[in-house]
């Protein structure tokens, strides 16, 4: 299966709350729509389509007025937070084309993130954004790595972070070795929310930590589980938590929230949340958000955070990804005739996530086609 598509009918990360102040206009490509957004003086984030009902001007790179509409920098046609245009410059006294409105996308924000919903908003109340707690908690020191542009489709970076046995040798030395390779995975499936989600657990006993693992989370020798959820197309969430050899607490629990996680001072790790936006079938936005207990210090320099410490490094291994990542996409260039892919044990969640992704493409195929013959 070669990845050339993107899921419309999905909730995307359009970007932190705080990348959305107040009266202040962004123009973005989700899952090939051209989209405007910005956050009313009330609070509320919109999104509309960034082509002016006029002559397709990027409405992204006019202005809000201080009656809050927006002015195409065009022609100025002024659109109001609905996405219908309220005034045009040239018939001052009317009328108003009824076409003249802008698209409107689903829009909500949850957890410290802004989600959008590109796809047929008929789906956008089933399925809903997934939770993520921890996000923003108080509890919890939340950093963000990025946004990093990645030349390269959105299913690529999926199966990377499902698929670890990769630590070794991409990331070999910084957060990998070859032993982290032959830890067994188990596979956990199921629906949360409207979205089917797949998970890797991978559990081991007396594994002597990589280099910058010891950095973050102080123990040499440890009891390690470490799970990598693909929560929707939109998020993977990694959770891993370490103590020394014999101190691990199970839990029951296989999806683990705050409250359940690091429960003592034996044990130490982070909720790292990706997130995948696609742009094109070639092309998407990553961010990592570290959360890490607040009062977690890093063993590296005990004066900086472990959120903080795992995220000024983290960059480095990032860029092993994103280098992975685009030569990988640069092969699918060339036509499958005499390749064969080969799939081995660790590839069980990936299979499973392309399986997900295969489902939801020929549902939105389907309800196109429908909504073609309507
Ligand atoms: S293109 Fe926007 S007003 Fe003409
Ligand atoms: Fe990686």
């Amino acid at each position: 299966m070669k990845p050339e598509f993107v899921i419309r009918n999905s909730w995307y990360v359009a970007g932190l709350s705080a990348e959305f102040p107040k009266e202040t206009l962004s123009g973005h490509v989700i899952a090939k729509r051209p989209i405007v957004m910005w956050r009313t003086k009330e609070g509320e984030v919109v999104a509309h389509d960034d082509r002016c009902a006029h002559k397709r001007f990027p409405l992204s790179k006019g202005r809000l007025m201080p009656d809050g509409t927006l002015e195409c920098a065009y022609h100025g046609l002024r659109y109001n937070s609905a996405g219908r245009c309220v005034a045009i410059p040239s018939q001052p006294d009317g009328p108003i084309p009824s076409q003249a409105r802008v698209g409107s996308f689903p829009v909500k924000e949850q957890d410290g993130l802004v989600w959008i919903w590109p796809g047929d908003p008929a789906g956008a109340v089933t399925r809903l954004p997934p939770r993520l707690p921890e996000v923003g908690d108080e509890g919890y020191e939340s950093i963000v790595v990025g946004p990093m542009k990645v030349p390269a489709n959105y299913v690529l970076l999926v199966e990377n972070l499902l698929d670890i046995t990769h630590f070794y040798p991409l990331h070999d030395g910084n957060i990998g070795d070859e032993a982290n390779s032959r830890i067994p995975a188990e596979i956990e499936e199921g629906e949360e929310d409207g979205n089917r989600y797949v998970m890797s657990i991978r559990k081991t006993s007396n594994y002597t930590q990589p280099p910058y693992l010891v950095d973050w989370f102080h123990f040499d020798d440890v009891d390690r589980h470490h799970t990598h959820c693909m929560m929707s197309p939109a998020i993977t969430r990694v959770v891993m938590r370490n103590s020394p050899t014999g101190k691990l607490v199970p839990h029951t629990q296989a999806r683990e929230y705050p409250g359940n996680l690091l429960p003592s001072d034996n044990e130490r790790g982070y909720v790292l949340v990706h997130t995948h936006t696609p742009v094109d079938e070639k092309n998407h936005v990553w961010r990592v958000i570290v959360n890490c207990p607040a009062d977690h210090m890093s063993k590296g320099d005990p004066k900086v955070s472990t959120a903080r410490r795992v995220a000024e490094m983290f960059p480095e291994v990032a860029g092993e990804d994103l280098w992975a990542l685009e030569q990988q996409q640069g092969m699918f260039e060339y036509p499958d005739e005499d390749y064969s892919e080969v799939f081995l044990k660790p590839d069980l969640a990936l299979r499973r996530a392309r399986k997900i992704f295969a489902d939801l493409q020929r549902e939105e195929e389907a309800g196109a086609k429908a909504h073609a013959a309507e």
